[in-house]
């Protein structure tokens, strides 16, 4: 049976992945800092109390994970928080808070369990088309935007790091998404989002390894 590990899993985009990833027949590793209601209906194994920007959190996370082997690593947990340009001042911790969740922690959960990864497994950052410079016509959201766009650099240079060791990596947009993060506005349901970033995780390999993909199969520009 194929493990699979997704952070951010209580809630959201993260707990439908765990859902489907769960009937698609993967064994789960549901990490979060507080499990929910409907996580725990999942029974499935939970690992709480990680908060993927805490160093000592990253460390006890590989403590509990031993030496399991991971054919998959979604790295999901992702923060949204308003940010001007009048405001930024006043603002800086939160827009310092999204670069420590958005860009940061992907890389150091991946970092953190590099060796816990499979020969052959494949390693995805739910990332934002808000990352993307070329397409961005809109403006305003310039920390989010910011964050996306950092963790979007990083996560090609960790597909080309990782690329000896077999393990493919991709980045991919869920869509525009009914969730906590967008006040439950959106234009598809999390079970959408995340049967479509199942399938484009299905298709991700070494020779697509570093794309940037929205999750209906669209190939995003940088
Ligand atoms: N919804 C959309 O339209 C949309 C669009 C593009 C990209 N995305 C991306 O999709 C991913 C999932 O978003 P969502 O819509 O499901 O958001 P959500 O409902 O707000 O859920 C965010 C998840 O991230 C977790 N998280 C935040 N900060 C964390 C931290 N410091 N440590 C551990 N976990 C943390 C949250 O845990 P707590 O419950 O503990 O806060 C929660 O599980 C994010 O990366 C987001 O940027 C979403």
């Amino acid at each position: 049976m194929k493990t699979a590990l997704v952070t951010g899993a209580n809630r959201g985009i993260g707990l439908e992945l765990v859902r489907q990833l769960k009937a698609k027949g993967f064994e789960l590793i549901a990490v979060c800092r507080d499990s929910s209601s409907e996580l725990d209906a999942e029974s499935m194994r939970v690992e709480s109390g990680i908060d993927v920007t805490r160093r000592e959190d990253l460390t006890e996370l590989k403590r509990r994970l031993g030496d399991t082997q991971l054919d998959l690593l979604v790295n999901n947990a992702g923060l949204l928080r308003g940010s001007s340009l009048a405001g930024i001042e006043d603002e800086l911790d939160d827009w310092r808070a999204q670069f420590e969740v958005n860009s940061l922690a992907p890389i150091r959960v991946t970092s953190a369990l590099a060796n816990n990864l499979a020969s052959g497994a494949k390693v995805v950052v739910i990332t934002s088309r808000m990352g993307s410079i070329a397409d961005n016509t809109s403006g305003g959201q310039m920390a989010y935007r910011m964050s996306k766009a950092a963790v979007n650099a990083a996560t090609v240079s960790l597909a080309h790091d990782l690329k000896e060791r077999g393990i493919a990596v991709g980045l991919l947009h869920p869509g525009y998404v009914r969730t906590g993060m967008t006040g439950n506005t959106g234009h598809i349901d999390p079970h959408e989002a995340a049967a479509g970033l199942i399938a484009r995780i299905e298709e991700l390999n070494l020779e697509t390894t570093g794309s940037f993909h929205h999750a209906n199969g669209e190939a995003l520009p940088w």
